[in-house]
């Protein structure tokens, strides 16, 4: 039953992350709303919304008047990942233009990365060594296949194709792109493999992603080009096999590779893959918005819900993303 206190928008995150910013953040917006963190024990029946990253599992099934479960970031599969998630509730994911661009500029980053073989010259560098005879090719004789071609797949897209380079995507439903090939769905996955030099993963981890990136799917990437097979991997730790891609590296299958997302994280300090020569690693911070920028997503979105407006970006809790 509502009352005529304030409703709550409560904040829930993993046990022993500071809940600050967001709360501040959240203030600063919504006014009309008390902001809680779960630690501070919200009571149930004022709480309206939460917002989380990686709340307990179990910790929300006392909140039975939700009107929206929103997730900070744009994945939602660490929300799913909770069994005890209130039935029925919509779940949004964010999307906004300032993490759409974040995204883009490391996508772009380490395609040049690669393709510039940056790492080389990094080492020729500091050892002295003045080669300027390497073969360089020209980005319209490099084809970069985009899986997942979702609001970050299809601006890396475009903004990769603007470079010059010969660009494709996959997808789980059919796609029209100018300039842009597309593939879609798991019959085509083959051809749209085989076309591509440099593969960027921006998957969501669903069930029907989840090690998508094996040594199988490796061994159907393109051998005909002067840079790759490439591996770049921003989706999410649980689509990739780690075992599968070091040892793509070591014969050959893969000829270098760039994670911003791991099996585990942090990625422990025990891991192979933090030495490997042909791999570069970023901690998952490829595309982190300001708390700011996602907090005026989420409150723009209450506020239309609150006026009766529908909620944008309401995540299909069958596809799980
Ligand atoms: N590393 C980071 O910092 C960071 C930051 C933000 C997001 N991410 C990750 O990036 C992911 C993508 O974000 P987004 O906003 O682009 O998501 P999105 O708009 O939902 O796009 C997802 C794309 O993946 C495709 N897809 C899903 N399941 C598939 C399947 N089984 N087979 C083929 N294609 C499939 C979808 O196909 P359809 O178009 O047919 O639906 C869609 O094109 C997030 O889920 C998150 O995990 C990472």
């Amino acid at each position: 039953m509502m009352t005529d206190r304030p409703p709550i928008l409560v904040v829930a995150l993993a046990e022993g992350d500071d809940p600050g910013i967001w709360i501040e953040a959240f203030r600063a917006r919504l006014p009309g709303f008390k902001i809680m963190s779960l630690s501070e024990n919200p009571e149930a029946e004022r709480v309206r919304y939460v917002a989380s990253w990686r709340h307990p599992p179990g910790s929300l099934t006392r909140f039975d008047q939700l009107a929206a479960l929103f997730s900070l970031g744009a994945g939602v599969d660490h929300l799913l990942a909770d069994k005890d998630l209130p039935a029925g509730v919509p779940i949004v994911r964010v999307v906004d233009p300032d993490l759409t661009n974040r995204m883009s500029e490391w996508v772009m980053l380490h395609v040049l990365l690669h393709h510039r073989q940056q790492r080389l010259y990094d080492y020729q560098q500091f050892e002295k060594i003045w080669a300027d005879d390497i073969r360089q090719p020209a980005a319209k004789d490099v084809r970069i296949g985009i899986m997942g071609l979702g609001v970050l797949g299809q601006d890396a897209a475009h903004k990769l194709k603007m470079m010059g380079f010969d660009v494709a995507g996959w997808s789980r439903t059919p796609k029209a792109l100018p300039g842009i090939e597309t593939f879609a769905g798991e019959t085509s996955l083959g051809d749209f493999l085989g076309r591509t030099h440099i593969l960027v993963s921006l998957l969501p981890l669903t069930p029907a992603t989840k090690g998508i990136l094996d040594a199988g799917l490796f061994r159907q990437l393109a051998r005909d080009g002067h840079c790759g097979p490439i591996l770049l991997n921003a989706g999410r730790g649980g689509l990739q096999n780690e075992a599968d891609i070091v040892a793509a590296l070591e014969n050959g299958i893969l000829r270098a590779a760039t994670l911003d997302v791991f099996e585990q994280e942090p990625l422990p300090k025990h891991s192979e893959l933090w030495h490997h020569p042909a791999l570069t690693i970023t901690p998952h911070n490829a595309a982190i918005s300001a708390p700011e920028a996602i907090a005026d997503f989420i409150a723009d979105q209450i506020e239309a819900a609150e006026q009766g407006g529908k909620l944008d970006h309401v995540v299909d809790r069958s596809t799980q993303y």
